[in-house]
């Protein structure tokens, strides 16, 4: 999901008007950042330590989010694992040989896990870890929309339940959106999206389809502000600027790239810039500087002053993953993955209908896009 800023600004703006069924919005509960105890360099590297024999003793593999702590990403690579976007997170699972998998991210995450791999145990350092995106589309409601709209294709993004899998017809990722909805629309389907409709508004706009949007939104994204961005990169006039698409319409069309996560990285590693301003979780840093330790990175601005948790562009249920919680799951296993079978069954359809497009066209980690 790469493209230029020209390419964004091109057409109408106006957001699509959410369904005239839409249910009411769910409210979302917002927690605070967890504080974790400081710790010594010799604390910490002993934790470390003692994580990397639990995961060796259990056959267990760390699959890791760019958005989580870089101790935890660092770990995930030093003990073999893989720290990528969601799309990678999935395939990763499919992939690996190890009897657990240890999903440091967001439950939606963990529940793809399991879903792709029941034969496996999945645990997360925190079960609580959520998503906004999820929180806002219920899937009695989401239900509710489809059967309203029983001639529509039904695509949803992987930030979203198991039961909401379960009624859809491709589960996307930000990797893959794009050219899975161009693929519907050229056959000419009408589509429901949800639930991101930032991220909805844009493929919609970059690919003309058809498309009822659920009215969702990621707390974290949405407070980036386009005003602000206009300002630091009057500031930067050689910066690039990098956004993830989950960010509103007046970021997306200041980018000179939008894209997944992964995509955002390759971005930075590959464009000859010195210095990009990025609009997206500042957990994405660990892994920039790791590659590219040369280039020099801006946060792209979010409400600034008086902000509230939701506005300092890091995801509160990621910094709900750390090296004590993770360390205390391998103890107890008492953070595992449950999904009821029927709705397994018929959410890994989606989501495997997802990866085979991925594989056909290249797409992915280990393919074109990134
Ligand atoms: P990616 O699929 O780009 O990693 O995004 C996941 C996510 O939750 C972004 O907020
Ligand atoms: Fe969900 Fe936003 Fe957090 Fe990503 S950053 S997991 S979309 S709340």
């Amino acid at each position: 999901m790469n493209t230029s800023r020209a390419d964004a600004a091109d057409g109408d703006h106006s957001m699509t008007s959410p369904a005239p069924d839409m249910q009411a919005k769910p409210h979302i509960q917002v927690p605070p950042h967890p504080q974790w105890p400081a710790m010594s360099d010799a604390d910490r590297n002993g934790l470390k330590g003692r994580i990397a024999e639990l995961l060796r003793r259990q056959n267990a593999v760390l699959v890791a989010h760019y958005y989580v702590d870089g101790d935890l990403q660092a770990l995930a690579e030093e003990t073999g694992g893989c720290v990528a976007d969601s799309l990678e997170m999935a395939r990763y699972g499919t992939e690996s040989d190890a009897d657990t998998l240890v999903v440091c991210g967001v439950r939606f995450m963990g529940e793809t896990a399991k879903i792709l791999n029941p034969e496996k145990r999945v645990l997360m350092p925190d079960l609580g870890a959520t998503c906004s995106l999820d929180e806002g589309c219920p899937a009695d409601a989401f239900g509710a929309f489809c059967d309203a709209h029983p001639e529509h294709t039904v695509v949803v993004y992987a930030n979203t339940s198991a039961e909401v899998k379960a009624r859809s017809d491709w589960v996307v990722t930000s990797s893959i959106a794009l050219p899975v909805v161009q693929h519907l629309a050229e056959q000419g389907e009408k589509i429901i999206w949800a639930p991101d409709k930032h991220l909805g508004h844009y493929v919609e706009r970059m690919t003309g389809a058809d498309m009822l949007l659920w009215d969702g939104a990621c707390v974290v994204h949405e407070e980036f502000k386009g005003f602000a961005l206009d300002r630091v990169r009057r500031l930067h006039p050689d910066a690039a600027v990098l956004v993830h698409p989950e960010s509103p319409d007046e970021v997306v069309d200041q980018a000179d790239v939008v894209g997944s996560t992964t995509q955002l990285i390759k971005a930075v590693t590959d464009m000859p810039n010195r210095e990009f301003i990025v609009a997206t979780d500042e957990g994405i840093f660990w892994k920039m500087r790791q590659l590219a330790p040369e280039k020099t990175l801006i946060a792209a601005p979010t409400a600034g002053e008086g902000a509230t948790c939701e506005s300092c562009a890091h995801c509160p249920w990621m910094a709900m993953n750390a090296l004590s919680n993770l360390e205390r799951v391998l103890i107890e296993h008492h953070q595992e993955i449950h999904i009821d079978e029927d709705i397994r069954q018929r959410a890994v359809r989606p989501i495997q209908r997802m990866l085979d497009f991925a594989r056909e066209r290249g797409i992915g980690a280990r393919g074109k896009s990134d």
